[in-house]
């Protein structure tokens, strides 16, 4: 635990402010992304603060993952801006892409090597010398239960051991926003909880902020501090996960909530299901 420590206290240099500050690490404006027809993004914008654990949430098609590839660069909106800690994603690409961690929806990783050389590879690729993460790579295999797969190239990954792999090179470059796409796919439950608490963990303790795109009701209601529902490439709702759960009357589950905003009957479903 103090190892880790150590290590997050590196992100410093990184850090201008102190994380009792809050401030805007991630200010995605008005973002626009057309298919052909398909307008998969329709105006959208997200800020997400540090030390916050934002969840976009929605039906399938409804513009997720196209959001979370606009943020980190991977796809240039038709319209619209993407300012990571004060850098802009498209015109200072390096300085805002340095701070950022993030596990695509299918992680497409070389097959030849073993985790440990991809996740020290990734580090490498940031600048990081071997010794900068050592002690930060044996906690993350530690804590999301990797070691039986660490040594074996990552063609013979089950797609669990693949997702995990994904998901220690996005903490492992000391990152101050981490953009996850469904990053509890095929993920076994004890790691579900251990994941929930590691980043609670590192967004309170550390000031990190998450951007997770997820369907999964425990961790949307375990870990989200705020949340964004969307829908048809549009936030439909947003607010903090207490507000949230208020705007139908008194406090209720998250899965009524939305099925009341997207304007699916709750008792219907219940009771055709
Ligand atoms: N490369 C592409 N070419 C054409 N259409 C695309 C492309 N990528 C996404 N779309 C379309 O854009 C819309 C939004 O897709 P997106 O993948 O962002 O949805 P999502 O919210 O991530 O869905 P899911 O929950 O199923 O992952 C969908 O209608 C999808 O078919
Ligand atoms: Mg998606």
């Amino acid at each position: 635990m103090e190892v880790v420590i150590n290590v997050m206290n590196e992100l410093e240099p990184f850090s201008t402010r102190s994380i009792s500050a809050k401030y805007r690490v991630l200010v995605a404006k008005d973002l626009v992304k057309r298919f052909g027809e398909v307008v998969a993004v329709d105006g959208l914008s997200i800020d997400v603060f540090s030390g916050e654990v934002y969840c976009l949430v929605g039906p399938n098609g409804a513009g997720k993952t196209t959001t979370l590839r606009i943020v980190v660069g991977l796809l240039k909106p038709d319209r619209g801006s993407v300012v990571i800690d004060g850098y802009d994603v498209w015109t200072s690409r390096r300085e805002a892409l340095m701070r950022v961690g993030y596990v695509p929806d299918y992680p497409n990783l070389p097959s030849y090597l073993t985790p440990l050389e991809f996740l020290y590879y990734v580090a490498a690729l940031r600048g990081f010398k071997k010794f900068d993460v050592e002690e930060y790579v044996r906690y993350y295999v530690d804590i999301l239960n990797m070691s039986d797969d660490v040594k074996k190239p990552i063609r013979a990954l089950s797609r669990g051991g693949l997702q995990k792999t994904a998901i220690a090179a996005s903490l492992i470059v000391k990152p101050k926003l981490v953009v996850m796409d469904e990053p509890l796919t095929n993920i076994e439950i004890d790691t579900q909880v251990t994941f929930k608490r590691e980043i609670l963990r590192l967004a309170r303790e550390f000031g990190v902020s998450f951007l997770i795109s997820s369907h999964m009701l425990p961790l949307i209601e375990g870990a989200c501090s705020r949340v964004g529902i969307i829908n048809k490439g549009k936030l439909v709702l947003e607010g903090s996960m207490d507000s949230v759960l208020r705007v139908i009357g008194e406090r209720a589950r998250f899965e009524d909530v939305y099925m009341k905003v997207l304007g699916r009957d709750v008792e219907e479903s219940a009771r055709g299901s």
